[in-house]
């Protein structure tokens, strides 16, 4: 059975995974990948929640995008997604790294929609001057070359060192789809990384539960990083996943799935 459906909303199509009964869990994924990075998590999650994953604007088999996509623009995106499929009770959210960012803004626009948060491997900071002047100009040599070699580069920090080797599958379906995702849409997403907001400040404000996640090898968003982000929210849970670097979900997904469960029955 295929749990993959087309979902009209904000004026985008969707590929959008969606399985199971009951509180509603939206993963949103990272860059530059696809709802994919979610199947370690399908099967036993949609055991006890309507999972739905998207592939965000202009990733997947979406239709490419040019310009510039604020994370702003992908939480508006999910909202509307979700009025698309008729979910209006308050859902949990979560997103890894460039998903968490997003996470961020869903929450600022429309807190009422969240009964929680869940964040895997991201920060609450903005990029340095010299990170997003670093992300423009990738932005610029990806449209020209492709993203075959940063692929290859930013594989070799995606995965815990020993789940190179121990978990070739996983590395290799990574790959292809970083080298699939079209090109502009690389380069969209990096320019509004390279604009989104620092919510340091404003960590104290998110009065909600939420789950803080992160891979104890995670070499892009240390855990030191996310244990400081977990102790400025007023109601956060801090979980370091052993063996698992900054794809936590799909390197330990034993360990990631039970957390997930439990935060998810501590809210009903
Ligand atoms: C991601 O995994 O989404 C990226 O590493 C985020 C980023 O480049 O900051």
């Amino acid at each position: 059975m295929t749990c993959l459906r087309q979902v009209s909303a904000n004026g985008h199509e969707f590929n959008c995974y969606d399985s199971g009964e009951g509180p509603t869990l939206l993963f949103v994924h990272g860059f530059p990948l696809d709802h994919t990075q979610w199947s370690a998590q399908f099967d036993e999650l949609s055991r006890v929640a309507r999972v739905i994953a998207p592939d965000l604007r202009g990733f997947g088999v979406n239709a490419a995008v040019e310009g510039t996509l604020q994370m702003s623009d992908f939480a508006d995106d999910l909202a509307a997604l979700l009025d698309a499929l008729d979910i209006s009770t308050p859902i949990t959210l979560c997103g890894l790294s460039m998903g968490g960012y997003i996470a961020w803004q869903f929450w600022d626009r429309y807190r009422e929609r969240l009964n929680g948060l869940i964040l895997c491997d991201t920060r609450a900071k903005n990029d340095t001057e010299a990170v997003a002047r670093g992300r423009l100009q990738l932005a610029e040599r990806v449209i020209r070359d492709g993203f075959q070699t940063a692929g290859e580069d930013m594989l070799k920090k995606l995965l815990a060192p020993e789940n190179q080797t121990e978990l070739p599958h996983v590395a290799a379906q990574l790959l292809t789809v970083m080298t699939t995702t079209h090109r502009t849409t690389i380069a969209a997403a990096l320019r509004g990384m390279a604009e989104r907001p620092d919510m340091t400040e404003r960590l104290g404000e998110i009065n909600l539960p939420v789950l803080v996640i992160c891979g104890s090898e995670d070499v892009i968003t240390p855990a030191e990083e996310m244990r400081q982000v977990a102790a400025a929210l007023p109601r956060a849970t801090y979980v370091e996943v052993p063996h698992a670097g900054h794809l936590s979900p799909l390197e330990n997904p034993g360990i990631v799935n039970g957390e997930i469960r439990a935060f998810l029955g501590s809210l009903s």
